[in-house]
């Protein structure tokens, strides 16, 4: 079978761990040169070694290491052709107690990243005339959590800066999707004994998913399968926002 994505050229950020290097191996498995970017370097240069793919030290809260990402890929690289902005951070606890820097830290890296890197890759597909970009939400946009106010807001805030920017660039040859994934075995999950059993429970498949299950969205909104959808949010969360289970009573 022909590799979905023969010789594209693709950044992905929050891609040393957890989803975004599991699309970077399976963009890599089908054929494209990957730019792996993450503030984590050590984890970033170690799994793009083992991965074969390019690694740069971003941190997306910083708006010109975000344009710096995309302007050192085209230069490298002569275009760019997906753009898959997925750096995020968790961050729950009582909204009461929210000092101003953790609000402003989870914004920076889950909101205003999406925001700038959304914006760099946008400049250049809409010159080249073409170009698909990936945003990573959450279906905790549509199910909020008690403790997350922050969080869930922010990716609330992903779908529809994206769903805008997907009208603005549309004539312009290029399409702007969001994946909202449910629970994921990641970096994410707190380190809390347990955790896997409950989280597992919680999902109506039975279980939380692992990393490669939302890869596999983000491949098709990125490849030319999809060269007709854009403004879309894929959700891929095993029916955890299709309602609500039976209690059996
Ligand atoms: N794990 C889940 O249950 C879940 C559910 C829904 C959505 N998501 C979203 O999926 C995306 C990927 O998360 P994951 O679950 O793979 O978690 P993860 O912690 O395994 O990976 C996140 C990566 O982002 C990187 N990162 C953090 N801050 C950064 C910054 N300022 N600049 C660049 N990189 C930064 C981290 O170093 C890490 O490698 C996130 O946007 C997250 O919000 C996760």
């Amino acid at each position: 079978m022909a590799h979905r994505m023969q010789d594209k050229i693709v950044i992905i950020t929050g891609a040393s761990s957890g989803l975004g290097r599991a699309t970077a191996e399976l963009m890599t498995a089908e054929g494209a040169r990957v730019v792996m970017a993450d503030i984590s370097q050590e984890a970033g240069e170690a799994a793009a070694q083992e991965i074969g793919a390019d690694f740069v030290r971003t941190d997306v809260g910083n708006p010109a290491e975000v344009d710096a990402l995309v302007s050192g890929t085209v230069a490298r690289y002569g275009r760019l052709d997906v753009m898959c902005n997925n750096a995020g951070v968790h961050a729950a606890g009582p909204l009461l107690d929210t000092t101003n820097d953790d609000f402003e830290r989870v914004v920076a890296v889950n909101f205003a990243g999406i925001f700038y890197g959304t914006r760099a890759a946008g400049r250049v597909m809409a010159e080249q005339g073409s170009g698909a970009i990936v945003n990573t939400a959450s279906n905790g946009g549509y199910l909020p959590t008690e403790g997350m106010a922050v969080y869930c807001g922010t990716k609330a805030a992903v779908v529809a800066m994206s769903k805008a920017c997907a009208l603005e660039l549309a004539p312009k040859g290029v399409r702007v999707n969001t994946i909202s994934p449910g629970t994921m075995l990641s970096g994410m999950v707190p380190d809390v004994e347990g955790i896997v059993d409950v989280l597992d429970k919680l999902q109506p498949v039975g279980y939380a998913a692992n990393p490669s299950q939302m890869a596999t969205g983000i491949l098709y909104l990125a490849s030319d399968d999809a060269n007709y959808v854009t403004g879309h949010d894929l959700i891929v969360d095993g029916g955890a926002t299709a309602g609500r289970v039976a209690l059996g009573v």
